[in-house]
């Protein structure tokens, strides 16, 4: 089983950007923490982030050649305006999950809005980041 783990705009910022709200949990600790519990749940990670929209369709279109078994995705504010990562997503059908470190339901109203949620079969909201963990889970337990 093979997971890529993608992360979108200034989730490399974590434990600078506004703590109070993404906690103070680094984007390195964050990654650690993440291949700790792949040597416990024995599964194959990826890891990529990047702050360009079109280098994440790219990076999805990739998992699709390199036969990748599921996308655990925080795309960040993209998630509230890309229909181009929507694209990508229906496009490889690579199982996904939704991961918001914070409730973006309880945020701004323009953050209720998720252009690849119709593309993920679940969503992780306001779990901090264990919902990268639990989103993990999912895909694994299918
Ligand atoms: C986020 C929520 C988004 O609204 C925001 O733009 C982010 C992070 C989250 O993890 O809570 O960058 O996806």
């Amino acid at each position: 089983m093979k997971l890529l783990i993608l992360n979108g705009p200034n989730l490399n910022m974590l434990g600078i950007r506004e703590p109070d709200i993404y906690g103070s949990e680094t984007y390195a600790t964050l990654i650690l923490k993440i291949k700790d519990y792949a040597l416990e749940r024995g599964f194959e990670a990826e890891y990529f982030q990047s702050n360009h929209e079109g280098a994440l369709v790219d990076r999805i279109q990739q998992a699709f050649f390199d036969g990748v078994d599921g996308i655990v995705f925080n795309p960040g504010a993209y998630t509230h305006t890309s229909i181009a990562l929507l694209d990508a997503l229906k496009a490889v059908k690579i199982p996904c999950v939704e991961v918001h470190i914070s409730d973006v339901a309880t945020r701004e109203e323009f953050r209720s809005v998720s252009y690849i949620r119709q593309a993920c079969k679940a969503s992780i909201i306001g779990h901090g980041t264990h919902g990268y963990l639990e989103a993990i889970d999912i895909l694994l337990d299918k």
